[in-house]
């Protein structure tokens, strides 16, 4: 069973990048494979809304632009789950996961492929922690959008963390064990 970790922050020493090593030691320890996509790394450009507002995204599932967004697309499709893992910027979802975000909401209204597939929501916070919570909403939100499963939305802050990421351990191990399931 495989899981995509996709994950989004410059930092590969910072909170998310070690949220995403928890959750990854998680899915391994159930017997998975899991699968890092660090999006700082890849070439991915932003939606330009072409046409009249809608592309080819909205017939065919697919987007016009010429980056790693059809290879990264096609990785999601063939993973049984997919845990999103978010630094928090302006009470929101980092720009690389938005960017994605975006571009595959669109084309799963044209193909939805991503549809019923389950995923963990991850959001890691610095400072007071304001705006994890409306992070994660706002993920959920595009979750719902591609009728993705949503399993969990973690909020891991700068107070929580001694508890938390310990906790993603479990949150990586329960996630590839519901996969196995079902
Ligand atoms: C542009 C920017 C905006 C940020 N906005 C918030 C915010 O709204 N709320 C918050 O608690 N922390 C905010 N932070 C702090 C980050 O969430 C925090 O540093 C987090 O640990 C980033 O993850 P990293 O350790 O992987 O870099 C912001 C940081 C940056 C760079």
């Amino acid at each position: 069973m495989s899981v995509m970790v996709v994950w989004a922050s410059p930092n590969v020493e910072g909170l998310t990048a070690a949220a995403k090593d928890r959750i990854v030691e998680g899915i391994t320890r159930a017997g998975g494979t899991a699968e890092s996509l660090h999006l700082c790394r890849q070439k991915l450009q932003s939606c330009q809304a072409c046409a009249d507002g809608w592309g080819p995204c909205r017939q065919e599932g697919r987007c016009v632009l010429e980056d790693d967004f059809a290879e990264i697309y096609d990785r999601l499709i063939a993973a049984q789950g997919i845990v999103f893992v978010t630094p928090v910027y302006w009470h929101d979802v980092a720009e690389r996961l938005k960017c994605l975000l975006d571009r595959l909401r669109r084309c799963e209204t044209g193909s939805g492929r991503l549809a019923g597939k389950p995923c963990l929501l991850v959001a890691c916070a610095g400072g007071t922690g304001n705006g994890a919570i409306s992070c994660l909403q706002n993920m959920e939100k595009v979750a719902g959008h591609m009728k993705m499963s949503c399993m969990d939305r973690l909020p891991v802050i700068r107070f929580n963390e001694a508890y938390m990421l310990p906790a993603l351990v479990g949150a990586g191990e329960a996630f590839a064990k519901k996969i196995e399931q079902q």
